[in-house]
């Protein structure tokens, strides 16, 4: 449809004519290699896994878009754009130029924009391996191509399925009716043509080849060469890696109390732990609110009925292994005697192979899958649930059933306290034993204040919804709600007509679409808080083209009008460069006539519910059905984010901090009392004031390492759930590190040392650290002697085109670090190179490229049905408004005029005595009293009026 070799023509020529123009307004001494770069023209799409980007540019385009030490990087491991112009904070910028987007921070700024959609075009095009359709996408069907493939027959519902008539049953299946008003119980119908995708219990997906998953089995020959015999579900071992690689050093251990604090939870206890400081605690339990939406491995909190040893067993140095001695294991503190349920797999019978269009062998899945016990949607399962014994736990109020059930309860007595709390698991509710006396929802495992606290302030954010909607009924009761029936969709439904159902359900909506939109342009710009992520994050929300509605609404045309062709490179390669102009959110809602040239031209919006291609035709899988893959959880194993002790703070006082409250403390019911005696408020504020837990090495709570869980039945009653960690991620057939980059497209590492930030700007300090941890890495993972005959890896080649062999560059039959064996987490958490402002590593970063688009991407309720018919109009216009009407920011936030975010509007609404601490905040999850300086500053400094705040005081 688009001729590739045209479009790149055109653009290049437009940059070439701006270019010229604005070097000669502004000369600059870069100006040969930018004219370099416009003549070379965009760098082609790699065809073939082997000639992937991996971040890195050419010479002249590094020298166009940054200072010198792009090009000292680019002998790292590390992607290219963070040293571009502009990337950082204020010193990365160049300064003011005639023409912003010509001059060095706008080339900075847009190079490495362009870096990222080739990323994601890449990963796009190499890393989707779906359990059920692999063969299908590979070979693709009836003269299409798999990447162009739309429905698939393992989507559809199985005939035990109880819906399996209502969606056309033996015949072609497509939902309708009530199954596709609104987010289904156990996620059916998201996809209207493809009813199972993403519902509760399907397997997960890999976005690695399955053939290089479990690599402990050692069944491909390659996966043999990487490890030899040198790795096991225990080997290395997993509670070694723990406490040697993991545990957060204490300078006065007896105040800590391994995380447990002191009596009465005195302010005076004290944890040590590396903070971030520009992310605060409620961003931490945030993202694990999250992750409970998106994924659990577990069914009911449970794993396998079986159990197994977790380490603290085996001891290695320089790559030898032998027993633990007694003494080792009392220095390291480990427990010989802990055991774990064994992980949950739904095949481990070997999988079948298939021969690829190519003539090569190939898995049709991964030797050995795992279900996803909650929807993949992010439809706020959590809160609402996701099959039926978890629905049972919502309690909806029987004297207002378009509300969720909220009572008084505690002692708290703030302003948003007349909304209530979540009523407690009812005797007769299903749940595992160990829940009895929390609050009672949908996931209601791992609970403690931080759950307690998002859950509650959602199902306020839900009722409040609800009441202002029926205030709106009251004012226009004859008004057209927006809403419809599928049955009958011409039918306008008025205001007073809604039903409380069709309003409970109308709010599930907006509060998961609210949810969506905090986490995409609040949390992760602020997780990685720098201009690209900035721009990068609200392009996928809103676009590139947010203010300039012309471009917008063409690059959104042309978005769809890809999205219909069967060709493969136009429905995935030039759309997703064109969704970045108008916005994956509500792509294909709306249908507008197609006048003037190449029908761009707007016409009327003739988008129906009656029609099912409308309702469905904002979706794009990319050829490959809709689920997490394994990779994903990996990547969200976040725990060093949690500190062990809260500072628990009074809205009436905030500068001081009053207890400090261990998490152990408000661990499963604990946290139920503590949320509505202190309030929910004040746990806004202590949350939102105290700096979270670096993603790094050696930082990790110690309460995580001892946490109680009596339902084992074990010696010990506990697990280290760090090493846990690792444990989980060798079930389930994670690839260790360096392989795992390789499948991503990210350049290898060679030795240990590759760890260490060469940058210039690095204290001696923090460089003895990483040489430190450096040093613990080969301790525990060890060294062997190279081959050089033995090739490890088929993912990519090396710098001279040459496969990539065990001495990865050094001599043959010199000794060299097992950087292979290196477990996924460790390896990400040990990478202290990294983007400024990135609290998490460039590897877990370049795996959410992927997923948190296509989550975007596959989600009908976020494109082509985000429209009244579902939503109501109010309830589209909650969304886009972040509440009933828009209200702006002041000033300029590092350049930007900005709406008040979506989740200060929530707290606003739910808790209005924290209306004057609010006053100063413009992201939620950056700590609330640091002073956010200009242009991404990091530094931990109080703004005016938070001096006397103890948490800036220097560390004693
Ligand atoms: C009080 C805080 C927390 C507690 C007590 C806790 C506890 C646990 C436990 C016991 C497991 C192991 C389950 C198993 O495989 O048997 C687990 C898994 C996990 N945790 Fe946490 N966690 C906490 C905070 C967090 C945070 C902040 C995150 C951030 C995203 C997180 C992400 C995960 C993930 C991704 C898994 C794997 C889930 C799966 O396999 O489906 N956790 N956690």
């Amino acid at each position: 449809m688009i001729n590739r070799r045209k479009a790149s023509i055109a653009v290049g020529g437009i940059i070439l004519v701006g270019l010229a123009v604005g070097f000669l307004a502004f000369p600059v001494t870069d100006v040969p290699s930018c004219m370099e770069q416009v003549r070379q023209g965009f760098r082609p799409l790699a065809a073939d896994r082997a000639q992937r980007f991996l971040g890195k540019v050419q010479p002249f385009t590094g020298e166009c878009r940054g200072p010198e030490r792009v090009q000292q990087a680019s002998a790292t491991p590390w992607v290219d754009w963070s040293n571009y112009w502009a990337t950082g904070d204020a010193s990365s910028r160049a300064g003011l130029s005639i023409i912003p987007r010509l001059g060095r921070d706008g080339r900075g700024i847009d190079g490495a924009l362009l870096d990222l959609e080739y990323q994601r075009i890449e990963l796009i095009r190499f890393n989707l391996f779906d359990n059920y359709t692999f063969e299908e996408y590979l070979n693709g069907r009836g003269g299409r191509s798999g990447a162009a493939l739309t429905t698939w027959s393992a989507m559809r519902l199985p005939p035990d399925h109880p819906d399996y008539q209502a969606v056309g049953g033996a015949g072609e299946q497509a939902c309708q009716g009530e199954l596709i008003r609104h987010r289904t119980l156990t996620g059916i119908c998201n996809d209207v043509f493809n009813p199972l995708m993403g519902s509760s219990s399907t397997l997960f997906a890999r976005n690695v080849q399955f053939e290089q998953t479990f690599p402990d089995l050692g069944l491909d020959p390659l996966t043999k060469a990487r490890h030899g015999d040198r790795i096991g579900l225990l080997r290395p071992d997993p509670q070694v890696i723990s406490r040697v690689l993991f545990t957060r050093e204490q300078s006065e251990p007896a105040s800590c109390n391994q995380g447990q604090g002191l009596p009465g939870s005195s302010a005076s206890a004290h944890c040590d732990y590396q903070p971030a400081p520009f992310f605060n605690v409620l961003a931490a339990f945030w993202i694990q609110f999250m992750t409970h939406d998106w994924f659990s491995h577990l069914a009911e909190g449970r794993n396998h009925a079986e159990q197994t040893p977790v380490g603290c067993a085996l001891a290695s140095a320089n790559g030898l292994e032998r027993p633990l001695t007694s003494p080792e294991i009392a220095v390291l503190g480990c427990r010989p005697d802990d055991r774990i349920d064994r992980a949950l797999i739904a095949d481990d019978v070997p999988a079948p192979a298939f021969r690829g269009a190519d003539g090569a062998s190939r898995f049709t899945r991964a030797p050995k899958t795992t279900r996803n016990h909650v929807t993949a949607w992010w439809d706020a399962s959590q809160i609402y649930g996701y099959d039926g014994i978890s629905a049972q736990r919502v309690k909806r109020d029987p004297a207002n059933p378009a509300k969720l059930l909220m009572q008084p309860r505690g002692a708290a007595r703030g302003a948003g306290d007349r909304y209530g709390y979540l009523p407690l698991l009812a005797a007769t509710d299903p749940m595992n034993p160990q829940w009895q006396g929390q609050e009672a929802v949908a996931f209601p495992d791992n609970w403690s204040i931080g759950m307690s606290f998002y859950h509650n302030l959602f199902v306020r954010e839900h009722n409040v919804f609800v009441d202002e909607f029926r205030k709106q009924a009251e004012r226009t009761p004859d008004a057209d709600s927006g809403l419809r029936n599928p049955a009958s969709p011409q039918q306008v439904i008025a205001y007073r007509d809604v039903t409380p159902e069709e309003l409970f359900q109308a709010a599930r909506l907006v509060v998961a679409a609210e949810i969506a939109k905090i986490h995409t342009i609040e949390w992760t710009t602020q997780l990685l808080y720098d201009e690209v992520l900035y721009r990068g994050m609200n392009a996928n929300w809103h676009g590139l083209f947010r203010d300039k509605d012309n471009l917008k609404r063409i690059t959104g045309r042309v978005t769809d009008r890809l999205g219909e062709s069967s060709s493969a490179d136009d429905r995935n390669l030039w759309y997703t460069v064109f969704a970045s102009g108008s916005g994956i959110f509500g792509l294909g809602s709306r249908k507008q006539e197609r006048r003037g040239p190449f029908g761009l031209l707007p016409g009327e919006d003739v988008w129906s519910l009656a029609k099912l291609e409308d309702v469905n035709g904002g979706v794009n899988h990319f050829g490959s059905p809709f689920n997490f893959p394994e990779e994903f959880v990996t990547v969200y194993r976040l725990h060093p984010l949690v500190p062990d002790l809260i500072d628990v703070r009074d809205y009436r006082e905030p500068n001081e901090i009053r207890q400090k409250v261990p998490v152990i403390e408000t661990f499963r019911a604990k946290a139920t009392n503590a949320v509505s005696d202190v309030g929910l408020a004040n746990w806004a504020l202590s949350m939102g004031r105290q700096r979270l837990g670096l993603l790094t090495l050696q930082n990790h709570p110690l309460f995580l390492q001892n946490l109680p869980i009596p339902r084992l039945g074990s010696a010990t009653n506990q697990i280290d759930v760090a090493a846990l960690d690792i444990l989980r991620d060798r079930e389930r057939g994670v690839p260790r590190f360096n392989e795992f980059r390789r499948q991503y497209g990210l350049r290898q590492l060679t030795s240990f040392d590759d760890f260490i930030d060469q940058r210039p700007s690095v204290s001696p300090e923090t460089r003895a650290h990483q040489e430190k941890l450096v040093a613990a890495l080969r301790q525990v993972y060890g060294q062997h002697r190279c081959d050089a005959s033995v090739v490890i890896t088929a993912a990519q080649l090396d710098a001279a085109g040459a496969p990539i062999n065990d001495c990865l560059g050094h001599p043959d039959g010199t000794m060299v670090d097992n950087v292979e064996d290196v477990d996924a987490v460790v390896g990400w958490l040990a990478e202290s190179t990294r983007p400024h402002g990135f609290a998490i590593s460039e590897t877990q970063f370049t795996v959410f490229i992927l997923n948190a688009s296509r989550r975007l991407f596959s989600d009908r309720f976020f494109t082509s049905s985000f429209r009244p018919e579902f939503y109501t109009q109010f309830g589209v216009d909650w969304v886009n408004h972040n509440g009933p009407v828009a209200m702006m920011e002041r000033g300029r936030p590092n350049g930007h005029r900005e709406e008040v975010s979506p989740l200060k509007r929530v707290l606003l609404r739910t808790m209005p005595e924290l209306a004057e601490e609010l006053e100063h905040v413009v992201n939620v999850f950056d700590p609330w009293a640091r002073d956010r300086g200009e242009y991404y500053s990091i530094d931990w400094r109080p703004r005016p009026g938070a001096e006397n705040d103890p948490a800036f005081a220097p560390r004693r």
